[in-house]
């Protein structure tokens, strides 16, 4: 995984037929995704339960490029071996999870994945001021996290700005994740986001049988992103 600042759009198999992970996640790359995004909730953290590391470790071989593991789970310690284990590139930590976020990046750095800390829309950016040196990501939640689907929080994209200049030349990626569409992708993205979370956006209006919305989809986030850029 080499570090670029390129707008990179990934896809939530949140969003996908849970029937069809291994399919979907074919046919989001084929179709453009840059990333695949899998959401592991576990009904404490979050008020809704998906998967855990066997599924992950299922659909792995079904990913060319990267599998970003965004954990909405606590505790995340005791489980980070086995999400590493199932493959994850990136294994993505909430701040809020529990009181040593520093062991926890710590702990998923050691077992040689790179390591992501979300911010939940209440949490300031200054809790990870003292990570920086360490985090491969910083994931910012445009909504509170639990469900696919609901509105984008206007709030959050001066907190993109100020992580953005918090990290200045660090090689950091800025991830945004809920709510992002053709109409928010270019406010995050001006802001300073690189990595681009879709759920509903991209896989509506398609399905594994006829993918072509989702192509369609992407394109139209990756373009609303990119035409900021002057
Ligand atoms: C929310 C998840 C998101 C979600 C985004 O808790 O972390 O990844 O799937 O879904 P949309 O893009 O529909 O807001
Ligand atoms: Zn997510």
């Amino acid at each position: 995984m080499s570090f670029d600042r390129s707008v990179k759009i990934a896809p939530s198999i949140l969003s996908a037929d849970f029937a069809n992970f291994g399919k979907e996640c074919e046919a989001i790359e084929a179709q453009g995704a840059d990333w695949v995004h899998v959401d592991v909730m576990d009904g404490h953290f979050v008020p809704n339960i998906t998967f855990g590391p066997a599924t992950c470790a299922a659909i792995r071989p079904h990913i060319k490029g990267v599998m970003d593991v965004h954990l909405m789970i606590a505790p995340v310690d005791p489980f980070i071996d086995a999400f590493a284990q199932a493959g994850a590139d990136v294994i993505t930590a909430h701040v809020e999870a529990g009181p040593h976020i520093h062991r926890t990046v710590q702990a998923i750095k050691a077992t040689g994945v790179k390591a992501g800390v979300a911010l939940n829309p209440g949490t300031p950016a200054q809790a990870v001021e003292y990570l920086l040196d360490m985090v491969d990501l910083i994931c910012v939640m445009t909504v509170n996290p639990g469900f696919g689907g609901q509105k984008f929080i206007h709030s959050q994209v001066d907190k993109i700005r100020q992580l953005r200049a918090m990290i200045g030349d660090r090689p950091i990626h800025i991830e945004i994740d809920g709510g992002v569409d053709p109409t928010t992708a270019p406010l995050v993205a001006r802001a300073g986001a690189d990595v681009l979370v879709a759920g509903s956006a991209v896989f509506r209006g398609g399905s594994v049988i006829d993918p072509s919305s989702y192509g369609a989809n992407i394109r139209a986030i990756r373009e609303a992103a990119q035409g900021t850029y002057v």
